[in-house]
């Protein structure tokens, strides 16, 4: 009981000191003990797989491996491994593990919801806020002794650290963690699933701007980038996966990936043939590569990105990936046109930046290649969603597809078809006492199509 006490006191008092004086450093704990494959509730990308974070539901693992399907939170102490057959992440509960069971101990039945292998700060805040919210509801004599001796335990963060030495913890930066990802990663000794976690692991930690340069500055990018050139489809696939979040509005990554030969790698995965899962994660990568980077879209026309994206969009079975295609065209269309008015108006853009968008030809391109045809076609689709994006992008392309589209027979039935079903949709949408509904909006935009092709 001791020694539970001193835990429990150590996850509050690090947690405050914390709070009070590092507000802005991430620290995360390690038992470097344990080199069983970690991760556990974080999410799987944001742009990619859109999951609500609301429905959060918690995994029960038993001693059997067991598949865990997105959103499911796995309680602390779970072992969690990549079954490279199936892809799917699968759990169990850890067998021996004394420092979990005396943590399960310390509140029948209330566990503290940390993982074996890393704590971050955040972890810890609201393992405490469970705990904290356990202990206002019985406050025995009991939990105000422990709440005394957690007093006396606030302390400077260096004694902490000798503590959590002595527990065989140790805190680690996040640069720290990359750095060992990385050796992870790029070592020979690795196993496939262990190369496949670091770079999962590594993905939660490139969001964050500042990290994702200091990848660059230990040359830690360019090892991702290489991994792109892996033979095996898991290794392609998750290192787009972690560059994908790098280069997210991320202007100097983004000009040192260009320059390290990311553009050509992708671009090489999504002309070859690969596993759908590798594609997409592949495709986004390369959008946010391209977004907000116009000599990255120069060279992309100029590697033949568009022919590219032309096969992908024309394979049989890609229609997911066909309208995030169909979406980027959009952004980067959209992209320029703002970077002209934005001109326009201020006066204050750099100007280097509009020449740049200037030498992105890309409406031509667009148009001599066929995706006046390609983009009409896809209005087909029967998701609402996909319409929506395939609707603005026909609108904006209006200007350079405008003879194509009138000449299309079959675009205008589909439009006159799309018209009646919205009109119908917003009718009922309206009924319910929506004025400004998300059909009515799509009826305007059919409409005002028709409209414009008349
Ligand atoms: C990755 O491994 C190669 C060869 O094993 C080595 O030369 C290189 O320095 C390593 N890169 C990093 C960033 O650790
Ligand atoms: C990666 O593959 C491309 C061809 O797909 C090749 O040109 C390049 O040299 C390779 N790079 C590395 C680092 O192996």
């Amino acid at each position: 009981m001791a020694r539970l006490g001193i835990l429990l006191g150590l996850l509050m008092a690090s947690c405050f000191t914390f709070c009070l004086s590092h507000k802005n450093s991430e620290f995360a704990l390690t038992n470097p003990e344990k080199s069983s494959t970690k991760e556990t509730e974080r999410k799987e990308s944001t742009a990619e797989e859109e999951l609500d974070p609301k429905v959060l539901e918690v995994f029960h693992p038993t001693h059997e491996w067991q598949a865990l399907h997105p959103g499911q939170a796995v309680p602390a102490g779970s072992h969690v491994r990549l079954n490279l057959q199936t892809g799917a992440r699968e759990v169990k509960l850890q067998d021996e593990d004394k420092f979990r069971s005396n943590l399960k101990g310390l509140k029948k039945g209330k566990r503290l919801d940390i993982d074996a292998n890393t704590y971050t700060s955040q972890d810890l805040k609201s393992a405490l806020a469970k705990f904290k919210e356990g202990a206002e509801m019985e406050s025995s004599k009991e939990d105000k002794e422990r709440e005394a001796k957690v007093k006396r335990l606030f302390r400077p963060i260096e004694e902490l650290k000798k503590d959590f030495e002595e527990l065989n913890v140790v805190i680690e930066t996040d640069m720290q963690i990359m750095v060992r990802l990385i050796n992870k990663f790029n070592s020979s000794s690795s196993s496939l699933e262990e190369k496949i976690a670091a770079l999962f692991d590594l993905e939660y930690y490139v969001h964050q701007m500042d990290n994702a340069q200091d990848l660059l500055s230990f040359g830690g990018l360019q090892v991702v980038i290489n991994g792109l050139n892996s033979t095996e489809p898991l290794v392609k696939e998750y290192a787009a996966f972690a560059l994908g979040a790098a280069f997210s509005s991320n202007p100097k990554v983004q000009v040192e990936a260009v320059e390290g030969g990311a553009l050509q790698k992708l671009l090489v995965i999504l002309a070859t043939e690969q596993p759908l899962t590798a594609k997409k994660k592949v495709l986004f990568a390369l959008c946010s590569l391209l977004r907000h980077f116009p000599y990255a879209q120069q060279q992309f026309l100029k590697l033949g990105g568009l022919q590219v994206l032309r096969s992908l969009v024309q394979e049989k079975g890609t229609e997911v990936l066909a309208v995030r295609v169909v979406t980027l065209l959009y952004d980067l269309v959209t992209e320029k046109m703002f970077a002209e008015e934005e001109a326009e108006l201020t006066q204050e853009t750099s100007p280097e930046k509009l020449q740049q968008y200037r030498q992105v030809q890309l409406l031509p391109d667009l148009r001599e290649q066929g995706w006046c045809e390609i983009t009409a076609h896809l209005l087909a689709l029967p998701e609402h969603d996909a319409r929506e994006k395939v609707l603005q992008t026909l609108g904006a392309l209006l200007a350079t597809c405008r003879d194509h589209y009138r000449q299309d027979p079959q675009l205008s039935r589909t439009l006159v078809s799309l018209q009646a079903e919205y009109q119908a949709l917003a009718a009922l949408e309206l009924r319910g006492g929506e004025d400004d509904g998300y059909f009515r909006e799509l009826l305007g935009a059919v409409s005002s199509l028709l409209e414009e092709l008349r």
